[in-house]
């Protein structure tokens, strides 16, 4: 059985979906359907961009390293255009976040760090961990999204269960777990 729950956010801006046993596929299409639906269309709000963001990180869809100690975390969505309907073809993600001690790397290796490109749906995914709060802030995982046909956007992403005091609660992630690993769904909309 099929068993969903929709938080919208910011008038429908966002939508998270919670399943206890859809599939990761069947939720990205549930979401995607759902947001086309969503009314009033707006784009994903922007977040700073921060002072770790290191601009050449390769692409790949596990940024995280073989062996490295977290909960796995599969993210998958889509990205629209500014209608919030026409999806984005080859729109390219760049993801940064801290490991679960809290902190980032600034090697070659890239850890925890990297981009992927949406399909001709417009759907990406990728797999990392659960980044751990460091500091004053919240967990949060960086992301940064172009295309040719849409402004840039960056923004973060924060975390159910959390104390998120503060930030904007279209921009939290919620998710089902499954053996040990979460998967979440969220797509974002970008302006022109
Ligand atoms: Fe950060």
């Amino acid at each position: 059985m099929l068993h969903v729950a929709r938080i919208r956010a910011l008038a429908g801006l966002t939508l998270v979906l919670l399943s206890a046993c859809a599939g990761v596929r069947d939720t990205a299409e549930e979401t995607a359907s759902a947001q086309a639906l969503a009314e009033p269309c707006l784009a994903t709000p922007a977040e700073p961009e921060g002072a770790n963001y290191l601009p050449d990180a390769p692409f790949k869809d596990v940024i995280y390293p073989p062996g490295m100690r977290g909960v796995r975390l599969v993210m998958s969505g889509t990205i629209f255009a500014d209608d919030c309907r026409t999806p984005l073809d080859g729109a390219i993600m760049d993801v940064w976040q801290v490991d679960a001690q809290g902190h980032y790397d600034f090697s070659d290796r890239f850890v925890l760090r990297g981009k992927v490109r949406t399909d001709e749906r417009g759907r990406y995914q990728f797999e990392t961990i659960v980044p751990a709060q460091y500091g004053s802030r919240p967990p949060h995982m960086h992301l940064k999204i172009s295309h040719p046909d849409a402004a840039i956007l960056t923004t973060q992403l924060y975390f159910l269960g959390n104390d998120n005091g503060g930030v904007n609660p279209a921009l939290v992630l919620g998710g089902r777990r499954d053996d040990g690993a979460i998967y979440a769904t969220f797509d974002f909309v970008l302006g022109r």
